[in-house]
Order: C-alpha cells, then sequence, then structure tokens
C-alpha cells in the first residue's frame, strides 16, 4: 500500500453531503470508510467505487448510528435496561443487526455504555443507566446480539459490527452539561465507568469511539493513557478505534493543540485510528511523516486494525449486500418489539386501580369496577414519531402503534364480543390530547380534556417528553414534565375522576407531585414502534409489570447527582434530620402514597435505583449462604404471594463495611429475572467469586498478573432484595487475606 492508500484507510466520511466531493475521494482510495448511507443499492453503489476502481480494491464499511432499532425501533437503551432482561436485550439487537444488514448498515455506532448519574445529561436515554454491573451485562448482550451468532467460517457474516462508545467518562459531564469538563480520579474511572467497555470488548466488540470530553485535562482522542495504556497493553485488545464526529479536529477549540496539524500529531501518538469527519489525518499525517514527527510504523498498526475489522466482517469476500433481501419483521419477530417495551415500563405506584381488567386474556375482558367509559388524553397519547424516543434515524413513524391506536383496536375488540359477555356494558373511548405536544403552552384543550374527563370512568394521561428533548446535546436544566403538562394533572385529577399517568421521556423525571395526585404511574419511557400496543397489554392485564428502574429518581433536581451506590460519608444524613444534617434548604414535603414526609435527607430519592412494582406482590425469604475460599454461594426463596403470575428482578448487593478506601453504601453484584406462578415460591441462586468484591488499588498494583483489582480482607453485608433500599434480610461474611 502506498502511504496515501494508507491514510485512506484511517479516513471516514459522511458522503451524505458534498457527496461529489467525497465519492471523489473514495475513487481515489482515500476513504475507508462511510456513514449515514443507508440502502442496499447506495452503499453497493458506492462500494463498487471502492472495490472497483480503485488501484487495491478494498471495500468500505458503511456505518450508521443504530441505536436501539433500524427501520423499525425498540425502546430507548435506558428503557431497555429497565427490562433487566439481558437475553431480551440480546434477541433485540440480533434482529436490529438483520434489519441494518438488510439496508447494508455492517458497522452499528452502539452500544452506548456510558454509566450516567445526572438525568439532566441528554444522552441518559441512549445508555443503561447508573449502575456498572448492569451497564456491563447489557453492553456484553448487545455486541453478542449485533455480531456472534452469524459467525460463518470464523467470519461474520450478516451482521453488525458493535462499536462500544463512548471511550472514556463523557456522561461524568460537570453539571450533566453534553460535551462539559470531565475530572475522574482514577479509582472511579477503573471502577465505574470502564468495566462495561471491558465487558463489550470481551464479548467481542470489534470497535471503540472516543469521546468528546476532556478527560481531566485531556481529550479522550489525544489521551494514550485511554487509548493505548488501557486499551491496548492492559486490556490487549485489537478492537478499531474510531474517533468521534470530528473529535480529532475539536483539540483546537478545546484549547490542547494551536492548530488542526498538531491534533493530528496528538491523535496519531494516542493511536486514535481511524478519524471520523474530521479530515485531519488525510490532510496533515503525510506531511508529519515527511517532518519525521510521525513514523509510518504508527501509520501501519492504525491500518491493520481497520483491515482486520474488515477481513472479520468479511467484507473481502462479500463487500456487496442483496439488494432483494430488505429484512421486514414478521409478527412473530414483532412480538419482541412488543415484549421489550412491555418489560421496559416500570410501574411506580399503583393505587389498585391497575389493571383495568381482572382477566388476562382479550376476549374475556371484563372491567373491574365498571370502568368502562375511558379517557385517552396527554401530549404523548397518538406521537407516532415522539413515542420512538432518540436517535432514530431510519425508524419509521408509519409502523408505530400508539396508545390511542392500541386501545381503540382493544375497545373494538372487546365490544365485537359483547355476545359473548351480555351483562357486560360497552367500553366507550373517549380522547383529548388536552396539550399537542410535550412542551405545549396552550392551555385551551385542558378544557376539553377536563370535560371530557366528567364523563369517564378513569383517566389515562400519557405526557412525558417528545423525543427532542432528550439525547446529544438536549441537555435539561430542570426535570419537571415540559409545557402545561403538570397544570394539565392538576386540572384532570380536580375532576375527582382517577388519574393513571403514563410516562414517556427519554429520562428520569421529578414527578412526585403528580405522582401523588395519581392514583397510579407507569414509567415507560420512550417506548419505540409497539409502545402502544405494550402499553394497553400492561394497562389491561394482559401483561404484568415487570421493570426496574435504572437510574435513581430525585425529587428535585437541587438533589442532583443522585445514586445507589454513593459514599455514606462521615456524617450520613440522619432521620430526622439533625441541626449538623447536609439537608438542601427549601426540599418541598411530598407525599407519596400514604405516608408524608419531608425530603428525610438529601439523599432520599423519588424512586430508589431497581425500584418497580408489580400487579402481584412477592416475599423474599432469609438469604442462605455457603463459602469457599473464593467462592459466595446465596440463595434466597422467593414467593408469590399475589394473585398474578409474573416476573419479578431478584438483585443481589453487597457492602464493604471497611476496607483501604471507603467503599459504596451498596453495590450491585447479580441480578435474575425470574418467573413465579401465583402462590409458588422459587429459589434463587447466586454464584460470587471474591474477585467481584473487588476494586481499583493504587497503591496493590501487580503488573505481573495485569490485574490490578484487588479484594479487601474485610466485613462484608449481602442482601438479596427486590431493590437497591434493601430493606429485605441482610448476611454477613468475611473474606480473609
Ligand atoms: C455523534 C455522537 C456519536 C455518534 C456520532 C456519529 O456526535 O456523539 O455517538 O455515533 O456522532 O453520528
Amino acid at each position: 500500500m502506498t502511504i496515501e492508500e494508507k491514510i485512506g484507510q484511517m479516513n471516514q466520511l459522511d458522503p451524505s453531503w458534498n457527496a461529489e466531493e467525497k465519492e471523489a475521494l473514495i475513487r481515489e482510495g482515500r476513504v475507508g470508510s462511510v456513514f449515514n448511507i443507508v440502502g442496499a443499492k447506495e452503499v453497493n453503489r458506492l462500494q463498487r467505487m471502492a472495490v472497483e476502481e480503485t488501484r487495491l480494491g478494498i471495500p468500505l464499511i458503511a456505518a450508521r448510528d443504530v441505536i436501539h432499532g433500524f427501520n423499525t425501533i425498540y425502546p430507548i437503551p435506558l428503557a431497555q435496561g429497565a427490562t433487566w432482561n439481558p437475553a431480551l436485550v440480546e434477541q433485540a439487537a440480533r434482529l436490529t443487526a438483520r434489519e441494518a444488514y438488510g439496508a447494508g448498515i455492517r458497522w452499528a455506532f452502539s452500544p452506548m455504555v456510558d454509566v450516567a448519574h445526572d438525568p439532566r445529561w441528554g444522552r441518559v436515554a441512549e445508555g443503561y443507566g447508573e449502575d456498572t454491573y448492569l451497564a456491563s451485562v447489557m453492553a456484553a448482550a448487545v455486541v453478542r446480539g449485533y455480531q456472534n451468532d452469524q459467525m460463518v467460517n470464523g467470519k461474520m457474516q450478516k451482521c453488525l459490527a458493535a462499536c462500544v462508545k463512548h471511550f472514556a467518562g463523557y456522561s461524568a459531564s460537570e453539571g450533566g452539561r453534553d460535551y462539559n469538563t470531565t475530572w475522574i480520579p482514577e479509582t472511579q474511572l477503573r471502577d465505574v465507568y470502564l468495566p462495561p467497555f471491558k465487558a463489550a470488548l470481551d464479548a467481542g466488540a470489534m470497535s471503540v469511539m472516543c469521546s468528546f470530553n476532556d478527560l481531566n485535562g485531556l481529550p479522550s482522542s489525544a489521551n494514550p493513557h485511554l487509548n493505548i495504556d488501557i486499551l491496548r497493553h492492559e486490556w490487549g485488545s485489537d478492537a478499531l478505534l474510531v474517533s468521534d464526529w470530528g473529535s480529532g479536529s475539536d483539540l483546537v477549540p478545546h484549547g490542547l493543540v494551536a492548530d488542526k496539524k498538531e491534533a493530528a500529531l496528538r491523535c496519531i501518538n494516542a493511536r486514535m485510528e481511524m478519524d471520523m469527519q474530521g479530515n485531519i489525518y488525510t490532510d496533515y499525517l503525510q506531511q508529519l511523516l515527511e517532518e519525521g514527527k510521525v513514523k509510518e510504523s504508527q501509520i501501519d498498526e492504525c491500518v491493520r486494525s481497520i483491515l482486520r475489522m474488515k477481513y472479520r466482517l468479511g467484507l473481502f469476500d462479500h463487500p456487496y449486500v442483496p439488494e432483494d433481501q430488505p429484512m421486514v419483521y414478521s409478527s412473530r419477530e414483532l412480538a419482541v418489539v412488543t415484549r421489550t417495551a412491555e418489560e421496559s415500563a416500570v410501574l411506580l405506584k399503583n393505587d389498585g386501580v391497575l389493571p383495568l381488567s381482572v382477566s388476562k386474556t382479550l376476549h374475556d375482558q371484563t372491567l373491574h369496577d365498571q370502568m368502562v367509559n375511558i379517557l385517552i388524553c396527554g401530549p404523548l397519547a397518538d406521537q407516532p414519531k415522539e413515542q420512538l424516543g432518540t436517535w432514530v434515524f431510519d425508524g419509521l413513524p408509519e409502523r408505530s402503534v400508539t396508545p390511542l391506536m392500541a386501545f381503540s383496536e382493544w375497545a373494538d375488540s372487546i365490544n365485537d364480543m359483547s355476545p359473548l359477555a351480555p351483562n357486560r356494558p360497552p367500553v366507550t373511548l373517549l380522547y383529548e390530547p388536552g396539550l399537542t405536544y410535550s412542551r405545549d403552552r396552550n392551555r385551551e384543550g385542558i378544557a376539553r380534556a377536563v370535560a371530557a374527563a366528567r364523563k369517564a370512568d378513569i383517566i389515562l394521561y400519557f405526557c412525558g417528553e417528545e423525543a427532542i428533548l432528550s439525547g446529544e446535546a438536549r441537555c435539561r436544566a430542570d426535570l419537571d414534565l415540559p409545557g402545561s403538562q403538570c397544570e394539565m394533572m392538576d386540572a384532570l385529577a380536580a375532576t375527582g375522576k382517577p388519574v393513571v399517568m403514563i410516562v414517556m421521556a427519554g429520562r428520569p423525571l421529578t414527578i412526585g407531585a403528580q405522582a401523588e395526585q395519581a392514583a397510579a404511574v407507569l414509567y415507560a419511557l420512550h417506548g419505540g414502534t409497539m409502545a402502544g400496543t405494550a402499553l394497553c397489554r400492561l394497562l389491561t392485564g394482559r401483561a404484568v409489570p415487570s421493570g426496574k428502574t435504572t437510574m435513581t429518581f430525585p425529587k428535585m433536581v437541587g438533589q442532583i447527582p443522585l445514586y445507589y451506590n454513593r459514599h455514606n460519608t462521615g456524617r450520613p444524613s440522619y432521620d430526622p434530620p439533625m441541626l449538623i444534617d447536609s439537608i438542601p434548604i427549601g426540599c418541598p414535603q411530598f407525599s407519596i402514597g400514604q405516608s408524608s414526609y419531608w425530603l428525610e435527607t438529601p439523599t432520599e430519592p423519588l424512586y430508589p435505583f431497581g425500584y418497580g412494582l408489580s400487579y402481584t406482590t412477592f416475599e423474599y425469604g432469609e438469604p442462605e449462604m455457603e463459602q469457599t475460599q473464593d467462592t459466595l454461594f446465596v440463595s434466597c426463596a422467593v414467593t408469590n404471594t399475589g394473585r398474578y403470575d409474573a416476573y419479578e428482578v431478584v438483585q443481589l448487593y453487597t457492602r464493604q463495611l471497611s476496607g483501604d478506601l471507603v467503599r459504596p453504601l451498596k453495590e450491585l453484584k447479580g441480578f435474575e429475572k425470574v418467573f413465579i406462578p401465583a402462590g409458588e415460591t422459587r429459589t434463587v441462586r447466586f454464584d460470587l467469586n471474591r474477585g467481584q468484591l473487588g476494586y481499583w488499588h493504587e497503591q496493590k498494583r501487580d503488573c505481573e498478573s495485569r490485574v490490578w483489582f484487588a479484594t479487601d480482607p474485610a466485613e462484608y453485608e449481602i442482601w438479596v432484595a427486590p431493590d437497591s433500599r434493601c430493606t429485605t434480610h441482610s448476611v454477613r461474611f468475611s473474606i480473609e487475606k
């Protein structure tokens, strides 16, 4: 390869604009990958330029932001995490890969695994929440789904290369402001932010994407500690490292370098291997080589990485994708989309009003308490596009089933069957959005919704955020329901009719006051194409909620950052508050459920991590434990004490009670989503090895074994619990030297 051809491989361009100029570069062999080109025919057209018109015929990789589905959209990743069902998330990724492959896409810029503690940050929607362990499990599931089941003769066929991002620490942006500075001590980088990347790479992720943030003053694209010390030397990864969009050229506004030529030097010295849309390698790398500032061997190791990924994808054997085989979801595959939306919805409150019907099947739906006049209202009740959520370039809103559509079909179905149940009055659906979009401040429609509510037996209020309010560069300074949605809730509640609040958003919102007014709260986040069908099935009792939160819900923004696995501090908040308490001034009084309470402590959330109700109830027995030198065997009997067969997410938490460093109050170390029929008991077992209790010890670095985590000999506590409050019995154990 000539130097020009080598540098060409390191260049990734978006030819969806300035196409002529970029296609000329492809023909000259000076582009290694394109992104944002969709459609097998169009991708093949550009691929022919690379394969048939250049000297070496090296194929391009076509990439796209395939984040939670392609044409058919799954719940946003924050919601998929709330399923706590990695097998389901893996299946969603597998079907996504097939649909994207049919459109010529071979490289997805996901999973995004940034562990997030600040819901003001718009990109919490794209990740799996605040917990490192849960994010690690989900990251690996997505990689397996994208890549691993289409291996043929050691090469990927019909699959999507995963790209784990953003490496690293992006979600710690100060103030939840996107692209902002991050200050992350090594112990926190190692224990909190890096493990999900390692989990994705261990699952076979073929690429990694740099992040926009400066990490302790050094932007990731030019950070040898991240990109060489850790990624290459410690982890031994040979995955391709691609910049984020222009994150290499961003070194100039960062103030790290004076110009783009120096940016190119700093990036190649930090082994950023492919430059997404930054043009710094094509513009300056050859000059730097001629000036002796860059060695050709540095370029070679980047190009080798790129060619290796193309080889693994089978692109040299099969550079073109079939143009007559678009993947169309069958009803069986759509059922996976619906199931994912069902399992991602979290029931936060229910005074007994849900489910609307006590029967589990459609044909004998008998609405209890004669709730036959149902008002469907709210700005998210019939929004095919908004319910898809953020990062949806190729999602088809015309495929969406909205809540209004689903309930209309449901009402028609059971009314059609009225001859089967002559004494059952027909269901009447009323529809008044009240507000036309989530930020709507025109309150005229609220009066119409209230008038309709007076004729209804029950109100289903679909509220939340438009899709545009979350995602990249979509941070919010407050987390209240936007627009006049709170006022609409006030008006609906004032009618005295029971209000079921269904929230479709891209993040946790401070909905405490509204939740107090509601009879029930179902937090669905943005549930994707089949959100309406899923919510209708859950609300009418044909499915039972099983989701659990993946981020702590603050009562108010002033509490942020607020997350479950925090440190206790030397002056933990007392209940009731003491004079020396760190309680933030001005915290409002809320009464959620039966008891009123002040913000007893600054750390008391609205809803905790791992929390979610069911239509049934579960009872946890005493955990039993056996211990060998290296492993803990923990088991716990969980009984379904209610009337609905249901899934429960059984969670395992530990706490280290002393050590070389202060350790978190609790840490999720395992979970299992288990189906338990009504009245029955299941015993859930966890095996926990001592290494999983380890954490980063600067002073105990053991370079030989390349394992720089160590487990302190100490006293520990362990819970098997339904959520991070760990109100169940705990067991103590010791780890010896
Ligand atoms: C964006 C995002 C990144 C995305 C890339 C390509 O700026 O930060 O997540 O994959 O550019 O669109």
